[in-house]
């Protein structure tokens, strides 16, 4: 196959950023050097461009299977590819739960038939679950075990439920700290990390009221309820050595809980998302349920101390939750419309737009890419465009920007939280490993994506 070089750009190398061609073989960056360009390549000019590394969304909701007419594997990936995101990790909660290894590898044949970015599996924690289960997901390939602290999970359906009641003899109850305990001397050994859903079921049980307001909404999930899950499983993440890390972040009192941790050498990773560094529960008004999700938007002080934590590397990783219903669902009234949005497509560029803001547009790439990459066990293969890494880069115009909105959305639901918003960048092509997969607004035509492992030496050493 002849070489690629993307010659001219600003590239984002791990140094920081330089103009440099980045030259492609066989789907692996060979070269990052102002004369990589020449030498029987194929030389596409993106003199004016930034060279970015693809990004990685560690915080996904595929819908697929399970859920279709919400999303599957094919229109998740192609609005991942629109925006820029190489890399999907998807949350265990399809229908049925990934919560054993047959029902991963089965999960995993089926995105790979459909996706047109590359993706890995988290699997999921139930308070029944063995540590037989656990190793069994780890050699299928899981990224990490998710915990969804609160949830019940119907044996029935198999599926992980909103709620955090227990009215009948189908559900089983939520995983607990004591779940978390229980299992930790396995998740140590297997050497994965532990993702929970930081909502402490306690506090949401004893504040919960019907939701006629976004007053409702916020007083029935306190902050509280964040920081006391992320300091109770810190706690045990501690004792037995894990590796902890925080979905979602939202507030202020949680990542205050998070920095007393880290500060007591917890292991920990930090993720926040877009829509709660960009909306505030002012947005209510004008988003109405697209604003609905768990945990909830909060109030400009938890939005300005979110930023804050990011400007300050106490947070590395912006993921995005994309979590698509359909329209008739989220047009219920806001008691029982799904907590939700999607945000995949637009994580890469309302990040610039954010570290732009922030003072520095480099940052970025480190939220989006180096440090999901980290967490998901691939520091060896993706995150960065150095030579012999994967070659999933994504070319952005500095020049040219981007409105958020339903047109533009490749994703099944095409409202989402973030509409409306400006990013001054567009995306302008996206490769990965090599292949194109978006360009000329065009999402490539060939099933690209495949399925990645976290490296067991990686973790250990990370
Ligand atoms: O808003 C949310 N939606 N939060 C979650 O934790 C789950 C997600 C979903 O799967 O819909
Ligand atoms: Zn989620």
């Amino acid at each position: 196959m002849t070489d690629t070089v993307l010659a001219g750009g600003m590239v984002f190398t791990p140094d920081g950023p330089r103009e440099a061609d980045v030259r492609v073989a066989d789907g692996v960056i060979t070269e990052v050097e102002r004369s990589a360009a020449g030498r029987g390549a194929r030389v596409i000019d993106v003199s004016g461009m930034y060279v970015l590394p693809g990004a990685i969304d560690v915080h996904v909701h595929s819908r697929d299977p399970g859920f279709p007419d919400k999303e599957d594997f094919g229109t998740l990936t192609s609005a991942a590819a629109a925006g820029g995101v190489t890399t999907v990790i998807d949350m265990p909660n399809t229908v049925p739960a990934v919560d054993a290894a047959g029902v991963l590898e089965a999960k995993a044949a089926l995105a790979h038939a459909k996706a047109r970015v590359d993706f890995g599996l988290w699997a999921l924690i139930r308070s029944s679950s063995t540590p037989e289960q656990l190793a069994g997901l780890a050699a299928a390939g899981a990224t990490g075990f998710k915990a969804y602290l609160g949830y019940a999970y119907s044996r029935s359906r198999k599926q992980v439920l909103y709620s955090v009641d227990l009215g009948n003899q189908d559900l089983e109850a939520p995983p607990d700290y004591g779940t978390l305990a229980r299992l930790a001397p396995v998740i140590a050994e297997l050497g994965l990390p532990l993702a929970i859903h930081a909502e402490d079921p306690g506090i949401l049980k004893t504040f919960r009221r019907p939701y006629e307001t976004y007053a409702d909404v916020l007083a029935g999930q306190p902050p509280e309820a964040e920081a006391v899950a992320i300091s109770a499983a810190a706690a045990v993440a501690r004792q037995h050595g894990i590796h902890l890390h925080i979905a979602h972040l939202s507030s202020a009192a949680g990542l205050f809980a998070a920095e007393e941790a880290l500060a007591v050498g917890t292991a920990m990773t930090l993720e926040t998302c877009p829509q709660f560094l960009w909306l505030t529960e002012d947005d209510y008004v004008r988003l109405g349920t697209w604003m609905k999700m768990n945990p909830p938007v909060r109030t400009l002080g938890d939005r300005s101390a979110l930023r804050d934590g990011l400007r300050r590397g106490a947070i590395g990783i912006v993921a995005t939750d994309h979590a698509p219903h359909t329209d008739a669902e989220k047009g219920r009234d806001l008691e029982h419309a799904p907590p939700g949005s999607p945000g995949v497509q637009t994580l890469y560029l309302s990040s610039l737009e954010l570290a732009r803001d922030l003072g520095d547009v480099w940052m970025a790439p480190r939220w989006v890419c180096e440090a999901p990459a980290a967490l998901a066990g691939l520091t060896e293969s993706k995150g960065r465009i150095a030579a012999g890494f994967d070659a999933d880069v994504v070319v952005v115009d500095p020049a040219r920007s981007t409105t958020f909105g339903p047109r533009m959305m490749r994703s099944r639901q095409r409202h989402g939280a973030l509409n409306g918003l400006k990013s001054s960048f567009a995306i302008d092509s996206v490769y990965v490993r090599g292949i194109p997969v978006f360009s000329g607004g065009r999402i490539g035509s060939r099933v690209t994506g495949r399925m990645v492992r976290p490296s067991r030496a990686v973790r250990a050493a990370t």
